[in-house]
């Protein structure tokens, strides 16, 4: 017991020489700060204690960082001495080690593998699946319908990245899929972004029973079109086969577990955060008319009636500025961190071995040093130059460095595409009842619903 004491009072003790933060006395009201509302947080501490502060939360000593040039310098040139933080590894029992979770020269060789996948070139092929499925649900709507925008959103980008990932069809399994990655993330909120986090894991609670029969039901889904797939030798257009059939210089293939992992990661990483922004698009286009106008004019002047594809997409300048903007505003990954596996020094300021740094894209997105009344909604700030001369690492929706997102142009077309199918059909108008109220977990997801009308284009 003293001990223990001894230890947590030492820790408190351990401030790197040269960083500004909360002191020792203030541990207790920063953890409150912290779990009452983490954008928040950020902004408040960032006005306190500058660009680079250092804090601990719960018995992890953070760095925060604000300054998209010392971002840039971490990311790029400290690369090699940072991995994937703590947080981000507590989803290894879910992930494996998939592109996310991986590290060094395993992850490198991954990266090799799986980019090619994802290149501009080899996604055009998943156009048709991600226009064929927004007709689908667009066909199912009605005018003057009202939708849950989020959760049919969701339905939609599971649909397209189980297509476009495994060559699911099959609405059964999409449907479990779903509910499985809900319950997942839902269960790792809860224990990484509450209290909880001080719980010894011992303690065997509901939601961490729930994350573990989780990952049982996905290895399921995932290991049986893995095991179907190597009898039938076929070679369907997916991402897994594209995986399946990709060697190493060696000429190695990869095995089942690393085929599950990246397969899981995938999921993961690119259904909700994609769904997400989608759904931020559709509200604002709803609470700003004459964007909607703008937009709809766009698409009606480049893509007519025809069904959107990726040549299009190129040409939809202003709509590809409002979902820049729309990211700005609401990143769906608001938060990106590493933990530091060597020391080294950025303007003078050692980042110690063993602690964590995070880097708060949504309070970098909302920074008036970047952006002219930063929570004002204002697509033309993309078109009107006024953004030229801003450090290239303030706008990161996406990540920045070596580990960049592998799904940008995934997502980018997705959205695009998702978007101008929906509008070449309705108008959407905002019939929200509740005030937007985000919650900042693994991703910045709406806590209440959010309801959009529809009117039907004559
Ligand atoms: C709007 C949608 C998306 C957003 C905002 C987003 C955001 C991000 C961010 C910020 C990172 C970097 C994480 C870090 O540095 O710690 C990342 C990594 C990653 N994303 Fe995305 N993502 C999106 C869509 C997708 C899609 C569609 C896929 C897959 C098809 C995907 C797959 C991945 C993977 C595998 C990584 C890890 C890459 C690596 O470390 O090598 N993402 N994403």
């Amino acid at each position: 017991m003293f001990e223990e004491i001894k230890e947590n009072f030492d820790f408190l003790k351990m401030r790197p020489a040269g960083t500004k933060g909360p002191a020792s006395s203030q541990w207790l009201a920063t953890q409150k700060l912290f779990f009452e509302d983490q954008i928040r947080f950020f902004k408040i501490m960032k006005g306190r204690y500058g660009d680079t502060y250092w804090y601990r939360l719960a018995n992890i000593p953070f760095y925060a960082i604000h300054d998209p040039e010392v971002i840039e310098t971490l990311l790029l040139k400290n690369n090699a001495n940072l991995k994937k933080d703590v947080i981000t590894h507590s989803l290894d029992d879910l992930l494996g080690i998939g592109l996310l979770t991986n590290e060094g020269e395993s992850w490198k060789k991954q990266r090799k593998l799986a980019s090619p996948s994802l290149s501009p070139k080899q996604i055009r092929s998943y156009a048709t699946t991600m226009t064929d499925y927004t007709r689908d649900a667009v066909s199912t709507w009605k005018d003057g319908q009202v939708i849950h925008t989020q959760k049919e959103m969701m339905a939609l980008t599971l649909r397209i990245v189980m297509k476009t990932l495994l060559g699911i069809d099959q609405l059964d399994i999409a449907k479990e899929a779903g509910k499985a990655i809900d319950d997942t993330m839902e269960s790792f909120a809860k224990e990484h972004h509450t209290a909880w986090t001080m719980v010894p894991k011992f303690v065997n609670a509901p939601h961490r029973k729930t994350f573990q029969a989780s990952i049982q039901i996905l290895d399921k889904i995932i290991y049986d079109v893995i095991n179907t797939r190597r009898k039938e030798d076929g070679d369907s257009d997916d991402l897994l086969n594209r995986f399946m059939i990709s060697k190493d210089e060696d000429g190695n293939a990869m095995s089942d577990k690393q085929l599950r992992d990246e397969a899981i990661t995938m999921f993961l990483a690119g259904h909700e955060t994609t769904a997400l922004s989608i759904t931020y698009m559709l509200l604002l286009l709803a609470k700003n008319p004459d964007t909607l106008r703008r937009a709809q004019t766009e698409i009606d002047e480049i893509i007519g009636e025809e069904i959107p594809n990726m040549e299009h997409t190129k040409e939809l300048i202003y709509l590809e500025a409002f979902a820049n903007e729309a990211m700005r505003l609401y990143p769906p990954a608001w938060l990106i961190a590493r933990e530091i596996t060597d020391d080294f020094d950025i303007d003078g300021i050692t980042y110690k071995k063993g602690h964590q740094v995070g880097i708060p894209i949504c309070a970098i997105h909302h920074d008036s040093r970047w952006y002219k009344n930063p929570l004002k909604f204002n697509p033309s700030r993309w078109l009107d130059g006024s953004l030229d001369n801003n450090p290239r690492f303030a706008f990161i929706p996406f990540g920045g460095g070596a580990r960049l997102c592998i799904g940008k142009h995934f997502a980018m077309m997705e959205m695009l595409l998702v978007v101008s199918t929906i509008l070449q059909k309705y108008s959407v108008k905002d019939v929200t009842k509740d005030e937007l109220v985000l919650e900042p977990a693994i991703t910045l997801r709406p806590i209440t619903p959010i309801h959009l009308e529809l009117t039907a284009r004559s």
